[in-house]
C-alpha cells in the first residue's frame, strides 16, 4: 500500500498485490531494439521503464552510496552494447565499477588527466560534427544522410565529485576548471551532435564548483535513488520536479536501485535490473566487436572525415 501525493492538493492510495518494483520482480522482458532507446528496468506501474536519448539527451543519476547509481549505469550499458553506439566511460574510482564493460567501450578514462584529455578530444568531435552538419545544412547530425551519419556516443560518467576535487595545486584546480567547462559545452552542444551524457553523483551542487548549476540544467532526465538528505533530494529534483523531492525521501536503505525518475515535472518511480558483474563481463566481451573506434580519441588531433568503422 503507497500513499503518495503526486502533485498539491491530491493523496493517491495505490494497493498493489504484487508490487512491480519488489525484490523479487525479476528481469523485465524487453524484446524491443531502437537506436539510442534503452530499457533498465522497470516503473512503479509494471511496465518497462524507457529511456530514449533522441528525446531526452542528458541525464542526471544521483543517490547516497549504495543506493544503486552504478548498477543503473551497468543496466543501461547492457541495454546500449548491442546497439551501433560508442561508450565512453570515465570512472575516476579506480575504474572499479566500469572496467568490468571496457571491451564494449570506446574509451575508458580512470585519471582525472585522461579525464581531461577525454573530454577535449570529445569537444574536438563535436567541432568536427558541427562543421560537418553546417557543411550539410543541417541542424542535428539526425538530419545528415544515414551513411555518412556520425555514430552516436554516450559519455558515462561515474562519481562526477571525483571530476571537481582538488589537491588545492594550480595544476589540480586548472584540469577540474578545464573538465567543468568542456562537460558543460558538451551538454550544451551534445544533444544536436550524437553526443550524450549521463552523469552520476552522490550530491550535485554548486559546492563542487563553479559550472555546476549550469550543467545540471542541461541533464533535462533525473534519476534520484536514496539520498541522505533532503538537500540532496532537492538538488536532484527541486528544479524540475518539486513535487519529487519527498518522494525519493521515502526510498528506504532496502529499497536499493529504487529511484524517482522525472521528466518535464512528471515523475514515477521505477527500479533498474540488476546486473551482476560476471554477467557485465560476459555481456561486454560478447559485444566486443561492435565497439567504434573514434579516430578523434587515438589522434586527438585528426580531422580525417571518414574516421569511424
Ligand atoms: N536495482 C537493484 N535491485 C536490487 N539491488 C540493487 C539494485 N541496484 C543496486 N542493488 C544492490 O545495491 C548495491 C549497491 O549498488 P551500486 O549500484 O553499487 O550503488 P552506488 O553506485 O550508488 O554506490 C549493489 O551491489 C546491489 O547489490
Ligand atoms: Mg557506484
Amino acid at each position: 500500500m503507497r500513499v503518495i501525493s503526486p502533485e498539491r492538493g491530491h493523496v493517491l492510495i495505490v494497493a498493489t498485490a504484487h508490487d512491480p518494483l519488489g525484490a523479487n520482480a525479476g528481469p523485465m522482458p524487453v524484446h524491443r531494439s531502437r537506436l539510442m532507446t534503452a530499457w533498465p528496468g522497470r516503473l512503479a506501474d509494471g511496465a518497462a521503464w524507457e529511456i530514449d536519448f533522441r528525446r531526452v539527451p542528458h541525464w542526471l543519476v544521483v543517490g547516497a552510496t549504495r543506493s544503486g547509481k552504478s548498477n543503473f549505469l551497468a543496466a543501461l550499458i547492457t541495454q546500449l552494447a548491442p546497439q551501433p553506439v560508442a561508450l565512453v566511460g570515465v570512472d575516476l574510482k579506480g575504474g572499479m565499477e566500469l572496467s568490468m564493460f571496457e571491451p564494449r567501450l570506446s574509451a575508458l578514462a580512470i585519471t582525472r588527466t585522461e579525464a581531461s584529455s577525454l573530454l577535449s578530444a570529445l569537444l574536438c568531435e563535436a567541432d568536427i560534427r558541427m562543421q560537418r552538419c553546417r557543411a550539410a545544412g543541417a541542424r542535428s547530425v539526425w538530419e545528415l544522410p544515414e551513411k555518412g551519419r556520425p555514430v552516436p556516443i554516450v559519455v558515462l560518467i561515474d562519481e562526477i565529485a571525483e571530476l571537481y576535487l582538488s589537491d588545492g595545486t594550480r595544476e589540480s584546480k586548472a584540469e577540474a576548471t578545464e573538465c567543468s567547462a568542456a562537460l558543460l559545452r558538451l551538454g550544451q552542444l551534445g544533444a544536436a551532435l550524437g553526443i550524450h551524457l549521463v552523469v552520476a553523483a552522490q550530491r550535485f551542487g554548486s559546492e563542487l564548483g563553479p559550472g555546476v548549476t549550469a550543467l545540471r540544467a542541461q541533464l533535462g532526465g533525473r534519476i534520484c535513488h536514496r539520498v541522505h538528505d533532503g538537500t540532496s533530494a532537492e538538488m536532484a529534483l527541486g528544479d524540475l520536479s518539486p513535487d519529487a523531492v519527498s518522494v525519493v525521501q521515502a526510498i528506504t536503505e532496502t529499497e536499493q536501485g529504487v529511484a524517482v525518475v522525472t521528466v518535464g515535472g512528471r515523475w514515477v518511480r521505477a527500479r533498474s535490473t540488476v546486473i551482476r558483474p560476471d554477467r557485465a563481463r560476459e555481456m561486454a566481451r560478447e559485444h566486443a566487436d561492435r565497439t567504434p573506434r573514434l579516430a578523434v580519441l587515438s589522434h586527438p588531433h585528426s580531422t580525417d572525415s571518414d574516421r569511424h568503422e
